[in-house]
């Protein structure tokens, strides 16, 4: 199996001094000192308030990533309270599933993220964030996230889908909504509301495919079979729900971490401006250094045990992604943002068999908008007071983030 007991001469648990749940306001502010804490101290950790087992190190997150078998999926990938069956919550999910299912599901959607097809896209990116550059104001407030970083993963991702850009508005406020809500703190309703609202408009928009097909990702899914039968009603509605958020929150958030943290380090701002080639290089620091995804849970199907403690059949695990690449066993100073170090094994896009499949396209998407950023603009302040962090566990970044440009 997968996981091996660790040796590193672990200092006794000290769990009754250490709080840590991923709904806690103050770590949605600033988890990192607390992620070294439970590194240090408390490698598998038991978090009450969010009844969940909580992986920090490095090499811990990253076996249970390729350990599918024991850490599953399909059980929900939100940590969740006793009782609560996040499966009801979600349709059948590539995320939320196990191979068999899973390997058939990802073959199947892989053809539309291929690097050639990705690669494809980069002339309408390159069009796209000149557009939306070109519509920010010379003086004042800007906000980052409305103006620049919500819209264009937005208009990219529906585009491939296929959803008219004129409803876009109405997506970006469901799926903000639906990843803010959270079950630990009861918060269902809007969550609910706005999945139930999504899954109605994605409902008409594939019966309207399947009437007039398009050449378009939908029109693809809707007539695309896995061995001789086509995919559910509730399949095609839950890659729907996917694509849309995971295209959605998580480049968007990328993106206005990274306004934050470049605006953070002038030296290394400037640095990316005379040197628009090492813009690549720095979206993986951008991404190891405050990741969009900051953690996803699986559920044990067998008992194992982990330093020094069991874990139960069943239980939920928690994998922070944010601390691992945050670990100075994998990375050395890892709370420096360094945009000369090569981040390869960061692990802000997951491992294993859900590495993430819009990776190529988060990567184009950011590296064009930085790059179109920082040849226009060199110098800009973030107003962190006034922004709005979004708040959300697994999540990381703002609803609103008002940037000004420093005067030239
Ligand atoms: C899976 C992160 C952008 C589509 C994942 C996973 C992570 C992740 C950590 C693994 C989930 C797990 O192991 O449970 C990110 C980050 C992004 C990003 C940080 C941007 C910076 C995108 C985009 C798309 C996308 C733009 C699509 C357009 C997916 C899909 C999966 C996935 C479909 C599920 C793959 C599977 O289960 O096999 N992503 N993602 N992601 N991502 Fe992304």
């Amino acid at each position: 199996t997968g996981i091996e007991l660790n040796n590193r001469g672990d200092p006794p648990m000290n769990q009754q001094q250490l709080t840590y749940s991923p709904f806690d306001p103050a770590v949605i502010e600033d988890p990192y000192p607390v992620y070294r804490e439970l590194r240090e101290n408390a490698p598998l950790f038991w978090s009450p308030a969010a009844s969940t087992w909580v992986l920090s190190r490095y090499d811990d997150v990253s076996a249970a990533l390729l350990d599918p078998e024991t850490y599953s999926s399909a059980s929900g990938i939100f940590p969740t309270p006793p009782g609560v069956d996040m499966t009801e919550l979600f349709l059948p999910m590539l995320i939320m599933s196990d191979p068999p299912r899973h390997t058939q599901l990802r073959r199947l959607i892989s053809k539309a993220f291929t690097p050639r097809r990705i690669a494809g896209l980069e002339t309408r990116i390159q069009a796209l964030v000149d557009d939306l550059l070109d519509q920010a104001p010379d003086t004042g407030t800007w906000d980052f996230v409305s103006g620049f970083a919500g819209p264009l993963p937005a208009i990219v991702i529906a585009d491939m889908l296929g959803v008219p850009r004129n409803d876009r508005d109405r997506f970006r406020t469901w799926s903000t909504t639906l990843i803010q809500s959270s079950p630990i703190r009861g918060e269902f309703g809007p969550g609910l509301d706005a999945a139930s609202a999504l899954y109605e408009y994605f409902a008409a928009f594939l019966a309207e495919r399947r009437a007039h097909p398009q050449d378009d990702l939908m029109t693809a899914l809707v007539h695309a079979e896995v061995d001789g039968a086509y995919l559910s009603e509730e399949e095609l509605l839950g890659f729907c729900l996917l694509l849309l958020v995971a295209g959605h929150e998580t480049t968007t958030n990328l993106l206005s971490n990274s306004a934050v943290i470049l605006a953070q380090h002038p030296e290394s701002r400037r640095q990316l401006a005379d040197h628009p080639h090492l813009v690549p290089a720095a979206v993986e620091e951008l991404l190891r250094y405050d990741s969009p995804v900051q953690g996803l849970a699986r559920t044990l199907t067998r008992q194992v045990d982990l330093h020094g403690q069991r874990m139960k059949t069943g239980d939920t695990v928690l994998l922070l992604f944010g601390s691992a690449n945050r670990d100075d066993h994998a990375f050395p100073a890892p709370d420096n943002f360094d945009i000369n170090r090569r981040p390869e094994r960061q692990i802000a896009f997951g491992r294993g068999i859900h590495f993430c499949l819009g990776a190529a396209l988060a990567r184009l998407e950011a590296q064009i908008a930085l790059q179109a950023l920082l040849a226009r603009r060199r110098d800009w302040d973030v107003d962190l007071n006034s922004a709005v962090r979004l708040r959300s566990g697994p999540i990381r970044g703002y609803v609103s983030l008002p940037v000004q440009w420093a005067s030239a």
